[in-house]
């Protein structure tokens, strides 16, 4: 019987390890044959550790398990796909949470062993490559722009659009940067897609190579995902030797190498020229745009820079035709986007639904609502440059415009919830904060912009001047959003602004709690 235990870091810091000693151990034990494989996680971290169990009629799940369960799980006649325990959860595919989805980009994560490429074969793998390498270059970036894919890493621009020029731009060499510094609060999607199926990713960059005509990529990872790494690395090497990578793709006589490099904890190494700068083993100072790193990017030569989620999303556009993923969505947001439930969430996880789905739905029937049981009040979506959206705001369609309309953003997808106990003062407080550390430097209204604006805070929350201190923090958010360089600094007035806008009582506070 083969019975998979997940080995991503969230399953393993929920002790997946130990479930999977105690089950070779109890099995042993028992006499009971059975096979272990380490799967990646199906990303309802909810219910992790899981363990599933192959059937007749499929695989079947328990969850969440811990190494205590174990024995009495295997009494209830775990190996037969029992449901008769309480932590099962039935046919897998059918969790409701999972059902629900329309999952694209992440349909094989969980499912297979992350580093076998028989598996990932197995399961549509590759099919996205092969379809390339019989076209020519154009034909790729048209099938991309007829996707209607936008970048996914917050920015929304065409990706069609981004190669193109990347085509167009003359050069001897030229590179395919995936950003992988995924630094936003509350997101994992970049790091499920690295552990749990890292050849999506291999095989969404060579295609990017293919099309643009770059020979060598670049995966710029952030050094807090140590597990991402040795993953990547794992499966680089296998595909070099599987002829998926290198220099005779599949015997096409094409080139592609892969190689990755580690970031160094700072967040602005994922604005993509900063990133260049890291890359280039420089300090990683925001460059001024233009130019495009589309036309001078990586040691000034022309670069595809694409977040992980967009490089994933091209495999399934070549296999299966633009017009499969555009078919998806709504308005001018094609495809899926892959939202991450995260903070104070009953049911946290990765939920990749088509655009056009509310906050509401998302919070409520995935989510179900708060882990500590007490009403929502506020959520933040698109990391800590991410506006904060009260109630009134929770039936907006997950989409780019509508998001944009209410001077919010979508970003990469993190959802953070927050319950009735939270002080949306300390929350704008944070937010500058977090630019003040964080800022490259570079530009006045986004370094002495974010120092102030956490002095001013601190006063409006002590009650001096109350009323002068919040005009003044006011036009301090103007300055950012007008006179800052890139969107760190442009962008932390959404957060402090929409505290202050929906959240009024919360800077009128005395330190007593009186209004
Ligand atoms: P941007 O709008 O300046 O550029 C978007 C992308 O399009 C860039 O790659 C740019 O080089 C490219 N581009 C623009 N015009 C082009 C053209 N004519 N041809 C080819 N390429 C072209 O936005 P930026 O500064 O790159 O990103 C800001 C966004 O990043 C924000 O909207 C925010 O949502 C998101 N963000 C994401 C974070 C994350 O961790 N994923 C963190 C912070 C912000
Ligand atoms: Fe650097 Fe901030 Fe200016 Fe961006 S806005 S270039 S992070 S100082």
């Amino acid at each position: 019987v083969r019975v998979y235990v997940p080995r991503d870091t969230t399953a393993l810091s929920l002790g997946a390890n130990a479930v999977a000693d105690r089950l070779h151990r109890e099995a042993a034990k028992r006499g009971l044959e059975l096979t272990l494989v380490r799967n990646g996680s199906r990303g309802m971290a909810w219910l992790e550790p899981l363990v599933e169990v192959d059937t007749p009629a499929g695989r079947v799940a328990y969850g969440p398990v811990s190494p205590s369960d174990v024995p009495a799980l295997l009494d209830a006649g775990l190996l037969e796909g029992s449901d008769t325990h309480p932590l099962a959860q039935g046919p897998t595919e059918a969790i409701p949470y999972l059902e629900r989805q329309q999952r694209l980009t992440f349909a094989r994560i969980g499912v297979t062993d992350p580093l076998s490429i028989a598996d990932y074969q197995a399961h549509d793998g590759f099919r996205g490559l092969e379809a390339a390498l019989t076209y020519d270059a154009q034909h790729i970036v048209e099938e991309i722009k007829a996707s209607g894919l936008r970048g996914r890493g917050g920015a929304a621009f065409p990706t069609g659009i981004k190669w193109q020029t990347v085509l167009d731009t003359p050069a001897d060499q030229k590179y395919i940067v995936c950003n992988a510094d995924e630094g936003d609060s509350g997101t994992f999607a970049d790091r499920l897609v690295m552990e749990c199926d890292p050849y999506l990713l291999i095989e969404g960059m060579t295609i990017a190579g293919l099309a643009v005509g770059a020979t060598q990529g670049f995966i710029y990872l952030r050094s807090e995902y140590p597990l991402a790494k040795e993953i990547l690395d794992a499966a680089i090497a296998n595909a070099e030797a599987a002829g998926y990578l290198g220099d005779d793709l599949r015997g096409s006589g094409r080139t592609f190498h892969l190689e990755v490099r580690l970031g160094a904890g700072a967040y602005i190494c994922g604005e993509e020229t900063s990133l260049l700068e890291s890359l280039e083993g420089k300090r990683g100072l925001v460059r001024f745009k233009p130019p495009l790193p589309a036309i001078e990017g990586l040691f000034g030569l022309p670069t595809v820079v694409n977040n992980v989620l967009s490089l994933a999303a091209v495999p399934f556009i070549l296999s299966e035709g633009a017009e499969a993923y555009a078919n998806h969505g709504m308005g001018r947001s094609r495809g899926t986007l892959a939202l991450q439930l995260a903070g104070n969430v009953k049911r946290g996880g990765l939920v990749e639904l088509a655009f056009g789905t509310t906050l509401r739905t998302l919070m409520e029937d995935f989510g179900d609502g708060t882990a500590t049981g007490r009403p929502l009040r506020a959520v933040q979506v698109g990391g800590p440059l991410g506006a904060y959206l009260p109630e009134s705001q929770w039936d907006l369609p997950l989409d780019y415009e509508a998001f944009a309309a209410e001077s919010a953003v979508l970003g990469h997808g993190g959802v953070v919830m927050f319950d009735d106990s939270v002080d949306m003062a300390e929350q704008a407080r944070f937010s500058m904060e977090f630019c003040k550390v964080e800022s490259c430097g570079k530009c006045t209204p986004c370094r002495i912009g974010s120092t102030r604006g956490v002095e001013v805070i601190d006063r409006i929350r002590d009650g001096r001047d109350r009323e002068a201190n919040l005009a003044l923090l006011g036009d301090l958010c103007e300055t950012m959003i007008d006179g800052s360089l890139c969107a760190m600094g442009g962008m932390t007035p959404f957060p402090v602004q929409s505290a202050v806008t929906h959240f009024p009582d919360d800077f009128r506070r005395t330190a007593e709690g009186e209004q």
